[in-house]
């Protein structure tokens, strides 16, 4: 038998809940497989609830010890307890005391969702349906309590005991050996922000001084030992912290801020109030194991994290359906943090490269939804790239259109109205309207639609009136479960650039909207005429990506030639430099499959140089450009029909091409970039050990004599994991002289660390060649691999299914058999991590027709499996649909 679909739970049906629970007062005593909570809910009856309706509170594989109601023990016939759910048929009167105790086994909850233990450290994760798992509840985001956590423990086991709030009473229990502490959380929050830790962990402090001259005492808690590698994650929650004052008016309030590292979690990090806790692979690090992008990463959650204390957790979502009201607001947000901390320009590119390779795809595939989706299975399965990096260029998308001023003003208004509310984007949306004064109807479809809108972009120009035509249509593809897509508002940043490299000033023209260098397309179809153009200027149009839009421009070879050089706009040089490289890529891949040998363009392999020996180019600007497309992007730009083995032939061909014809100045960059001196995180260093193992990657691959040898001695003689990791993945994936050598010197330097150990194993992961499959499916049974971690998971086999496509997508099928496997192994163990691990399946479709049967037959054999996780059912079902 096969294991039901969950019901799909609708936007349309929200109801504001029955009953409210004032505060929620919990004594957890814990035990590593006998914890018992015992819970006090003060419940009201709402305004408008019927007496006598019934209170059903949601349970997740809850045990039950005991209940009383007002004291009171009830009878049989008052109450129904099942471990998923409570209910009590005729709750007393309109205010009422329940008091829940029921008992947990920590120990067992491999799931990592409500309390369980990693290492040995107990902790909570709640969001988005976890509290659930700890007593019974109305575990909704818009029923908000007052906390008060009484933990008590082994007082050697647990030194230290953590909730949300502040501390307000802590002590022995008499001579027992245990010990007890009491937070309270003035702030009234829904469940999913609940948090608890408790163990023996390393305390790193710090202080804050806000603004308005509050004393913050800061501290992260590690693993003792690793007390050493959480300066950056201080230093960068001190600047987020000043950031958000300065940038948003936005103060902390209250009198602790406490960050834990865990290595066993789900996601990335969570915003507990008060009580952060971390995946520690985003708090951890150090020159040694870190590389630059994990010191960006780190910069970039920690100020995610703590930016939620304002956008998530002053003021929440309604219902799970606004989830991107405080993701897409909380990523706009670190972002731009991160833009100010570092280059506004790389990042964008990161930012971007990021969109098109994560969101653009589920976006044209079978798991595409809106920012905003109206019906889901399980909601976990919609933390996505839509919700979050979508949802955060909505957000930058209403900036551009309303402007600086007004966007402000808006989220002033945001803050002064809905502090303390679980609200919605159509309150959203509003603060922004009346601050501008403008109708945000239309708009607001960038949250109702799925799929990624095509902007079709035409130019003439009419040497006998001097005028410029550019002629724009919009469209948004096919989406599954969604007819009649309605034009939306596209903000179009663009430049008419003149012979001599400079924008030309062009002023509006008639009956178009323009806003300073903003075209706004809100028809399907608009024609913009501009007059007295004295030549025929090169128009660069979506300048800074300023809407998530797929651009089908047609540019001529010479015009992106042109833009590559020229435009002032550093995202569309770089995009020029992109379109260029990825319009051979296509072609070369197209002639490979014919079995022809083809040559990539000159004029790429020109523009390659320029970028080179361009010195008004920073470091990391330059590397940016020299990152040849990816052979997902260029899967995804080819769309249908693609053979992974001729995009990674025609990816390699023009790799060498570049390295032929440039390897000298590879090689010297590679020497002169590199920063000397100690190693320092900052993005200038960044940016220049970037460019530097950028020009190795060709040197790599060129023919020039001791290519290899550079290689292995750049390994060999590397300080930090930035240059040490990118030399071996250069000696493995190229398959260099001394790749195992390499591997086992890693190991062995590396073995007691095992984020650095990630590293290894999806190094070897990604490798291109026939061999992987083997080596990855002998790493499952490594000593250092293990299945019950998920960021162990993500190295090894998420990284083999999303980043070796000619790997993953084996013509023999094989690829998809070991991620369909291990999917089913993970899936009793840890249902999240499965069907995220799943979802790497949702290109299937783009692949050539023999490649897309064997993946869908290991769709079904999943499919077919009878204890599937809602989580992984909800996948599998709407991938194979
Ligand atoms: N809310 C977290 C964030 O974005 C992500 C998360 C979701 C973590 C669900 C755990 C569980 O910051
Ligand atoms: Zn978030």
């Amino acid at each position: 038998m096969r294991s039901e679909t969950a019901p799909a739970i609708r936007l349309e049906d929200y109801q504001p809940p029955a009953y409210r629970i004032g505060t929620v007062d919990l004594r957890v005593e814990l035990a590593p497989s006998e914890t018992i909570v015992r819970a006090v809910l003060s419940i009201t009856r709402q305004d408008g609830t019927h007496p006598g309706t019934p209170l059903e509170l949601d349970g997740d594989d809850l045990a039950l010890v005991s209940l009383t109601i007002d004291g009171r023990v009830p009878g049989q016939d008052e109450f129904n307890a099942a471990p998923d759910r409570l209910e009590l048929f005729t709750p007393p009167a309109e205010s009422f005391e329940l008091e829940l105790v029921t008992r947990l086994d920590p120990d067992a909850n491999t799931k990592l969702m409500g309390l369980y233990r990693s290492s040995g450290t107990y902790c909570t994760q709640c969001e988005a349906e976890g509290f659930r798992r700890i007593t019974y509840f109305l575990d909704r985001p818009d029923v908000l309590s007052v906390y008060t956590t009484r933990l008590e423990a082994e007082k050697d086991a647990c030194p230290v005991l953590l909730a949300n709030g502040n501390l307000i009473e802590e002590g022995p229990l008499g001579d027992s050996g245990r010990h007890f502490a009491v937070w309270h959380d003035p702030h009234p929050k829904p469940a999913y922000l609940f948090a608890l830790v408790a163990g023996d962990l390393a305390r790193v402090p710090a202080r804050f001084s806000t603004q308005s001259g509050n004393e913050i005492a800061l501290n992260i808690y590690v693993e003792h030992g690793k007390e050493d590698r959480c300066a950056w994650a201080m230093d960068s929650l001190i600047r987020s912290m000043r950031w958000d004052e300065e940038v948003f008016g936005l103060e902390y309030d209250l009198d602790v801020f406490n960050i834990v590292a865990v290595s066993d979690f789900n996601m990335g990090a969570m915003e507990n109030k008060g009580l952060n806790i971390f995946n520690d692979k985003y708090v951890l690090a150090d020159p040694e194991t870190a590389t630059d992008q994990d010191f960006a990463n780190i910069e970039a959650v920690i100020a995610h994290e703590y930016f939620h204390n304002w956008t998530g957790n002053r003021i929440t979502c309604r219902d799970w359906f606004q989830l991107c009201l405080k993701e897409g607001l909380t990523v706009f947000r670190d972002q731009e943090f991160s833009s100010d901390m570092r280059s506004r320009a790389v990042k964008r590119i990161a930012d971007v490269r990021l969109l098109k390779s994560h969101q653009f795809p589920e976006d044209a595939g079978p798991l595409a939804h809106p920012v905003r989706p109206r019906t889901y299975h399980e909601i976990n399965n919609f933390y996505t790239a839509t919700v979050y990096e979508k949802g955060a260029e909505v957000v930058r998308m209403l900036k551009t259109l309303i402007g600086d001023d007004a966007f402000k003003a808006g989220l002033d208004l945001y803050f002064e109205r809905h502090d303390g509310d679980a609200t919605t984007i159509e309150a959203f949306l509003a603060c922004f309207s009346e601050a501008a004064s403008t109708n945000l109807d239309q708009f607001s479809r960038w949250y109702e639609q799925a799929g990624t809108p095509v902007v079709t972009a035409e130019t003439d120009y009419d040497e006998g009136s001097k005028t410029f035509t550019v002629s724009l249509s919009q469209e948004i593809p096919p989406v599954p479960g969604q007819k009649n897509s309605k034009p939306a508002v596209i903000p179009l940043r663009f430049g008419l650039i003149g012979a001599n490299g400079n924008d030309l000033d062009t002023g509006a023209p008639e009956g178009t909207r323009l806003q300073g260098d903003v075209l706004i397309l809100n028809k399907a179809h608009q024609k913009i005429t501009f007059d007295n153009i004295e030549s025929r200027p090169v128009l660069s149009l979506l300048r800074g990506f300023s809407a998530p839009v797929r651009l089908n421009q047609s540019l001529s070879q010479d015009e992106l030639v042109f833009l590559a050089a020229k435009d002032s706009d550093p995202f569309n040089r770089w995009q020029a430099v992109q379109t260029l490289l990825m319009k051979d890529l296509v072609r070369l891949t197209g002639e490979t499959r014919q079995g022809n040998r083809a040559a990539p363009s000159s004029d790429t392999i020109a523009v390659i140089g320029n970028v080179l020996t361009d010195a008004s180019l920073d470091e990391a600007l330059r590397a940016q450009a020299l990152v040849l497309p990816s052979e997902a992007d260029i899967a995804q730009e080819i769309g249908k029909n693609v053979d992974p083995d001729a995009v990674y032939e025609a990816r390699q061909q023009l790799r060498k091409a570049i390295a032929g014809a440039h390897g000298a100045e590879f090689q010297s960059i590679a020497k002169s970039a590199m920063p000397n001196g100690p190693f320092s995180p900052d993005a200038a260093s960044a940016g220049k050990r970037a460019l530097a193992n950028r020009a190795l990657s060709f040197v790599a691959v060129s023919e020039l004599a001791g290519a290899a040898e550079t290689i292995w001695e750049r390994f060999a003689a590397a300080y930090n994991m930035t240059d040490r990791i990118s030399a071996l993945t250069l000696l493995v994936h190229d398959h260099l002289a001394k790749e195992e050598e390499a591997l086992a010197t890693y190991l062995k330097r590396h073995e007691s660390n095992s984020l650095a150990m990630d590293k290894w194993f999806m190094t070897q992961a990604t490798a291109p060649g026939a061999e992987t499959l083997a080596k990855v499916r002998a790493l499952k049974t490594h000593p250092l691999y293990d299945a019950g971690n998920p960021n162990r998971v993500r190295s090894l086999l998420q990284s083999f299914a999303t980043g070796n496509p000619t790997q993953f997508a084996r013509g023999d099928g094989a690829g998809f058999e070991l991620v369909a496997e291990s999917v089913l192994e993970i899936d009793r163990r840890n249902p999240q991590v499965a069907s995220r691990l799943l979802t790497s399946f949702r290109s299937w479709r783009a692949l050539d027709p023999q490649r897309s049967a064997l993946a869908e037959t290991a769709l079904l054999r999943v499919s077919s499996f009878e204890n599937l996780s809602r989580d992984s059912r909800d996948i599998v079902d709407r991938t194979l649909q």
